[in-house]
């Protein structure tokens, strides 16, 4: 049986198809003093083998609803509960970055682990963070979907990372269209919302880019790596992730910095053209 958090209702639909499993009714409702309730009303009835909770821990109250969840279909009897974090809120807060400060992630994981029995999660910033899980974590690889939507004539094409992190990424996806160079620039971060960009030496006049990236979230390292290769004659740009947070204006800065389309997964359910890695989880499930 697929259980559905909230955020992610149409990539739960859709993974209940490929594993031809029930989709659980789900019930999300709040108390009067603003206490959440996410419950299971049939999961009993059911008796279902195992829950597998689909949910992406996008905010504060997401992360609620996942041990809710989880505590509802135990309650309930289910034996298995496997917890896929389509998009793991708090994964890029996997260290204590200054004296004092907690390595979130790992809360969040310890937190999760108590329920279930086995966790996926797709593209985490580091693969490192399935560590902070006690049962076994695996960290899906859903780039390859990413090429999928991609125009089929693109322009002697170059996939290009924003920053070193995340050039297998741009291979994977290079990889899967098929054609084009790979290259990256270097980022420093000044700020949660300021970053700088140093380009490479990479011949981008006249040529199709798609900038390729884990997660845009205020999609400041996107915007910049776009206004470096509008300066150097760029013909179209496309941003792609996995990933798309698109936090406050994010959608507004990349469409003015230029870009031709902004691609991402629904591991975030967000207004833009997606791809599903539902296939790609099924295949762990
Ligand atoms: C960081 O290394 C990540 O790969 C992303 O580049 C970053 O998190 C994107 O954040 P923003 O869209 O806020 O620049």
């Amino acid at each position: 049986m697929i259980v559905s958090g909230s955020a992610s209702q149409a990539l739960a639909a859709a993974l209940a198809r490929h594993l031809e499993e029930p989709l659980a009714a789900v019930e999300y409702d709040r108390f009067p003093d603003g206490e959440l309730l996410a419950a299971v009303p049939g999961v009993a009835e059911a008796e279902p083998d195992r829950a597998v909770i689909v949910a992406s821990t996008v905010s504060s109250d997401a992360h609620l609803e996942v041990l809710q969840l989880q505590d509802a279909v135990r309650e309930a009897g289910v034996e298995e509960v496997v917890t896929v974090l389509p998009y793991m809120g708090y994964g890029r807060q996997d260290d204590a970055f200054e004296p004092g400060h907690p390595v979130s992630a790992r809360a969040v994981a310890r937190a999760i682990s108590t329920g279930s029995d086995r966790v996926l999660t797709v593209n985490p910033h580091e693969a490192a963070v399935c560590d902070f899980f006690e049962p076994t974590a695996t960290a899906v690889d859903a780039a390859g979907r990413l090429a999928e939507p991609l125009p089929a004539d693109l322009t002697d094409p170059v996939f290009l990372s924003p920053d070193a992190g995340a050039v297998d990424l741009a291979e994977t996806v290079r990889d899967t269209y098929g054609a084009g160079d790979i290259d990256y620039f270097e980022k420093t971060r000044h700020s949660g919302t300021e970053v700088e960009i140093s380009p490479s030496d990479v011949d981008v006049a006249g040529r199709d880019v798609v900038v390729v990236d884990d997660i845009i979230a205020t999609g400041s390292t996107m915007s910049e790596a776009v206004a470096v290769l509008e300066d150097r004659g760029v013909d179209r740009v496309f941003v792609t992730c996995v990933h798309p947070l698109l936090a406050r204006d994010a959608v507004t800065k990349l469409s003015r910095a230029g870009v031709e389309a902004i691609y991402g997964t629904d591991t975030i359910e967000r207004g833009v053209e997606t791809v599903s890695v539902a296939p790609v989880l099924a295949a762990h499930l």
